[in-house]
C-alpha cells in the first residue's frame, strides 16, 4: 500500500507531464510546516531554473492542472506559498478512506522495495572464538538483527550470517599457549557437550587464557614463532591444532547461542572464517594466473591502491610467506563461497566504522579478481563505538572489556528498580515479573543502541535508557502497553474499533502520522538505518500521548466518535507493534 505522500506524487507526476516538465520533480512529502498545510511539492522551484521562469508562475500551472485532473477528490486546498512551494491538504473523505484501508491493509503500509525477492546476504554479530563477546558485538548483532527484519519486511530475503572470528593467529596463540604450558588435557580429556558446567568451565579457562596468551605473543619471540607454526597447522587442518580448534570452536559456539538468545537475535548461518579455507587455494591460483596477485617480501598480495585516492590505500595480503591466511583473505574466499552458494543481489557487512580501510581493500579486490561483479551491490554499513558516560569506549568499573552477558544482566537488574520506582508489574507472578523486567532491560539496550544514526558515537547510559519516561525503548514498551489495556477495557465493555474514521482537529494529526509508515519504513530500508524507525515510533507515541490527553476515548458518548477513537487506538498499537518489532523489541502483555 502506497502512503499518502506516494499517492500525491503519482497524481502530481500527471501535472508535471502534462505541463512538459520533468516528473522526477515531482516528489511530494509531508509539509515542513503542518500549521500550513499537511503536504508539500518543491518541484516548481528546480524546473523554474531551468525553464528560466519565475517558479511562483510555475507553482500557480501545476495547481491548476492539478484541480482539472482531481476534480475536488483529493484535494481540500492548494495554494502557493514562499518563493513557490505548492502546499496541499486532502479532503477529509479522501483521509479518512486512506485510513479505513490502512487499518485492513495486512501488511501495514509495508514497502515491497525488492518484488522479486532478491537475496541479501547480511554479515552480523561477528563475535570471535575463545574470547568473551563485548559491547561491539553487542551493536552488530542488534544493528544486525534489525536489517535483517527490515529487509525481510521489505520483500527481500534475507540471508543472515554470524561469520565467526575461529581462523586467524588468535587461534593459534591460544592454541600454542595450551600446548607450550602442557595444559591441552584440559581440552582434549574433560570436555563433555552434554554437561553445561564442564562447557563452561573450559569457556572460562579459554576467555581467561588468551590475554595472557596474546601479552605472551607480543613479549616473547620463540612464543609468538610457536603461535605463526600453529596458525598454519590448524589451517592446513593438521593435528593437534585442527582437533584442539574444533572443541574451541564447539565450546564458544555453546556460550555465543546463550547470548544471542538472550538478545533475542537470530542468525540462518553459523558460518566462520574457517568456512572460506576451502574457496581460498583455488581463488589464490586464479588470482596469481590472472597477473592480480603479486609477490611482495616473500608474501602474496593484490595492490588495490588507485591514483585517486586521497588516502593510502594498501595492498591487500592474501598470504603471509609462511603461507597463512589473513583477516583479509578469509574475507574474500567467503565472497567467493557467497557468491555461488547465495547468488546475492547485495551483501552488507554491519560492522565497526573502524574497519572501513579493510572493507576498501575486500571489496576493491574482489572486483579487480573479478570474484564480485558489479551488479552485485558491496556495502559496509559501519557503525559508530559505544562509550560510557565518561565519553571514553564502554568498559567495566575495573577497566575491563565489559562482557555482553554482565551488561545484559545490568540492564536486567536496572529494569527491576525501574518497574518498582513505577509501580509496574506489581501484582504478577514471580515468573511474569521477570519476564517483564527482561523485556524492559532488552528494549532498553537496543532502543538506546537503535536509535543513533549508525556511523555516530553514542554515550551508554544505563540509568537514562531504562527510564520509562523521554525517548527510550521501555517508554514504547510503556505507551503500546497502556494502549493494549485501554482496548482489552473497552472490549469488556462492549465498545469495539469502529471502520469508518471521523476526524476531530485533535486526532487528525494523529492519524496522518500514522498514514507516514511507509515512508519511514522505506527511508529506513534503503539507508539501513534503523534509527529513521525509532524516531518514528518516538513521534507516534507522542502523538499518541496528546491525543489520548485530548479526546475522551472510552467516555466519548458519540458512539461514532468513540467507535472511530477506539480504531485510531487500534491502529497506533498496531503500529507501534510493527515497527518495535522491526527493531526486534518485543512488547510484554501487560505491565
Ligand atoms: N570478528 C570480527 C571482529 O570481531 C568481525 C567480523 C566482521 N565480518 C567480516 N566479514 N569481516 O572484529
Amino acid at each position: 500500500m502506497l502512503s499518502i505522500a506516494q499517492k500525491l506524487t503519482e497524481v502530481t507526476e500527471q501535472a508535471f507531464s502534462a505541463l512538459g516538465l520533468p516528473p522526477e520533480y515531482a516528489r511530494v512529502t509531508v509539509s515542513a510546516q503542518a500549521e500550513t498545510a499537511q503536504f508539500q511539492c518543491n518541484g516548481a522551484m528546480p524546473c523554474a531554473k531551468a525553464a528560466k521562469k519565475n517558479p511562483r508562475q510555475i507553482a500557480e500551472e501545476v495547481i491548476e492542472k492539478l484541480r482539472a485532473i482531481d476534480g475536488g477528490k483529493v484535494f481540500a486546498a492548494l495554494s502557493v506559498g514562499g518563493p513557490g512551494f505548492i502546499n496541499m491538504t486532502v479532503t477529509e473523505d479522501f483521509l479518512t478512506a486512506h485510513l479505513a484501508a490502512l487499518a485492513k491493509d495486512t501488511r501495514m503500509g509495508c514497502p515491497v522495495l525488492s518484488p522479486d525477492g532478491e537475496f541479501i546476504v547480511l554479515d552480523y554479530g561477528g563475535p570471535n572464538v575463545a574470547k568473551a563477546m563485548h559491547v561491539g558485538h553487542l551493536r552488530s548483532s542488534i544493528i544486525g538483527d534489525s536489517l535483517r527484519r527490515l529487509l525481510g519486511a521489505a520483500g527481500y530475503v534475507v540471508i543472515g550470517d554470524v561469520h565467526l572470528g575461529d581462523w586467524g593467529t588468535p587461534m593459534g596463540m591460544l592454541i600454542a599457549d595450551y600446548l607450550d604450558k602442557q595444559e591441552d588435557s584440559v581440552i582434549f580429556t574433560n570436555y563433555d557437550p552434554s554437561r553445561p558446567d564442564e562447557v563452561e568451565r573450559l569457556m572460562n579457562d579459554m576467555v581467561e587464557r588468551y590475554p595472557k596468551a596474546a601479552a605472551r605473543f607480543k613479549e616473547d619471540e620463540a612464543f609468538r614463532a610457536k603461535a605463526h607454526f600453529h596458525t598454519k597447522q590448524l589451517q592446513d587442518k593438521e593435528q593437534p591444532a585442527f582437533g584442539m580448534w574444533q572443541i574451541i570452536r564447539e565450546v564458544s559456539k555453546i556460550a555465543m547461542e546463550k547470548n544471542f538468545l538472550a538478545l533475542g537475535v537470530r542468525f540462518d548461518l553459523w558460518k566462520g572464517e574457517s568456512d572460506a579455507h576451502d574457496f581460498i587455494a583455488p581463488m589464490v591460483e586464479d588470482l596469481k594466473r590472472k597477473g592480480i596477485a603479486q609477490e611482495s617480501d616473500g608474501a602474496l598480495v593484490v595492490p588495490v591502491a588507485r591514483e585517486d585516492d586521497k588516502k593510502e590505500v594498501p595492498p591487500l595480503i592474501l598470504l603471509k610467506s609462511d603461507g597463512a591466511v589473513l583477516y583479509g583473505t578469509t574475507d574474500l574466499g567467503t565472497l567467493v563461497d557467497r557468491m555461488q552458494e547465495n547468488k546475492p543481489a547485495k551483501i552488507i557487512y554491519v560492522v565497526d566504522q573502524r574497519q572501513g580501510l579493510h572493507f576498501e581493500q575486500v571489496f576493491r579486490a574482489a572486483r579487480k579478481g573479478g570474484i564480485v561483479p558489479d551488479s552485485v551491490e558491496l556495502i559496509h554499513a559501519g557503525f559508530g563505538t559505544m562509550n560510557g558516560p565518561d565519553g571514553k569506549p564502554f568498559k567495566t568499573r575495573a577497566g575491563g572489556v565489559m562482557k555482553l552477558e554482565d551488561l545484559i544482566a545490568m540492564g536486567v537488574e536496572k529494569a527491576r528498580e525501574r518497574l518498582k520506582e513505577a509501580k509496574l508489574a506489581e501484582d504478577m507472578p514471580p515468573a511474569e515479573k521477570e519476564d517483564v523486567a527482561h523485556k524492559v532491560a532488552i528494549a532498553a539496550i537496543k532502543f538506546a543502541d537503535l536509535q543513533n544514526n549508525r556511523v555516530a558515537d553514542y554515550v551508554f547510559d544505563l540509568d537514562r535508557l531504562t527510564m520509562f519516561e523521554g525517548k527510550t525503548g521501555p517508554y514504547l514498551l510503556y505507551q503500546a502497553v497502556r494502549i493494549n489495556s485501554l482496548l482489552k477495557k473497552a472490549a469488556e465493555q462492549g465498545a469495539l474499533p469502529a471502520e469508518t474514521f471521523i476526524l476531530q482537529e485533535p486526532e487528525r494529526r494523529l492519524a496522518l502520522l500514522l498514514c507516514e509508515m511507509p515512508d519511514h519504513i522505506a527511508l529506513a530500508a534503503r539507508n539501513y538505518a534503523p534509527h529513521i524507525l525509532c524516531d518514528y515510533a518516538y513521534k507516534v507515541a507522542q502523538e499518541f500521548s496528546s491525543f489520548y490527553g485530548n479526546c475522551h476515548i472510552l467516555s466519548e458518548t458519540n458512539e461514532g466518535l468513540r467507535g472511530s477513537r477506539l480504531a485510531l487506538c487500534a491502529l497506533t498499537h498496531r503500529h507501534l507493534q510493527v515497527i518495535l518489532s522491526l527493531l526486534g523489541i518485543q512488547i510484554p502483555e501487560r505491565m
